[in-house]
């Protein structure tokens, strides 16, 4: 009964989440989106009214914080909150949570708790090169700025987020890949073993094909 797990990892709106999800339907292979992770603390703090940037308040929230995923769900203290973590204000504030050490390792630790055992497809920064350093595949997927935001420009639009400006969206990525990438603790970096995809002229389908495919054919 052997299981494997396929990490996809990429800077903020590359297409990570979709595309893993898709994957994981093709595959019939469960789906984690780790991001979501430190998006559902990261609103527990501002919903506490605490400063993102107050480690040791943070740290404290986080003693008392259960996070766990059901159904497509995620769940935060027992209460689904999939919209509430995507609003913008939020990623705005979810790299000053994400920096933090102990956050990253009681993160990874449930992690790589629901991963063990189980044909799993997770997305986020540092799954390559931490949470799942033996995953069978390992994608890494990168797009332009001005693709980027584009993106995330149209999915807050989708969601009733009206108060966005693209300009400022393409900052606050460019701010947020930034602070991942220059961490100390397990930055956003390429896995030396992951396949680069672009996907910048890429549709949906034409990425997920082309994982689907180096799966089913084995390398
Ligand atoms: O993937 P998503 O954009 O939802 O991730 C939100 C933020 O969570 C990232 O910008 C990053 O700061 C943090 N994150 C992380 N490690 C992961 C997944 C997300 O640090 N594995």
């Amino acid at each position: 009964n052997e299981c494997y797990s396929i990490a996809i990892d990429g800077p903020a709106s590359s297409g990570k989440s979709t595309i893993a999800k898709e994957v994981s339907k093709i595959l019939n292979m469960e789906y984690i989106d780790t991001g979501a992770m430190y998006r559902a603390l990261t609103w527990k703090v501002l919903e506490n009214n605490l400063d993102p940037k107050d480690k040791k308040l943070v740290l404290k929230l986080l003693e008392t914080t259960n996070i766990d995923f059901k159904d497509g769900n995620i769940y935060l203290d027992g209460k689904v909150i999939n919209d509430e973590i995507r609003l913008n204000y939020v990623s705005q504030s979810v790299s000053y949570i994400a920096i933090i050490p102990e956050v990253r390792q009681k993160m990874v630790e449930l992690q790589q708790n629901m991963a063990r055992c189980k044909n799993i497809v997770m997305d986020g920064r540092d799954i390559g090169t931490v949470v799942l350093t033996n995953a069978k595949y390992k994608f890494f997927l990168t797009a332009t700025i001005e693709e980027r935001a584009l993106r995330r420009y149209k999915e807050l639009n989708q969601n009733g987020d009206k108060e966005i400006n693209l300009k400022v969206l393409e900052e606050d990525i460019r701010k947020r890949d930034k602070i991942d990438s220059n961490r100390e603790a397990d930055p956003l970096k390429q896995a030396e073993d992951a396949i680069l995809i672009d996907t910048t002229e890429k549709s949906i389908k034409e990425v997920v094909d082309a994982i689907v495919l180096c799966v089913k054919g084995g390398n």
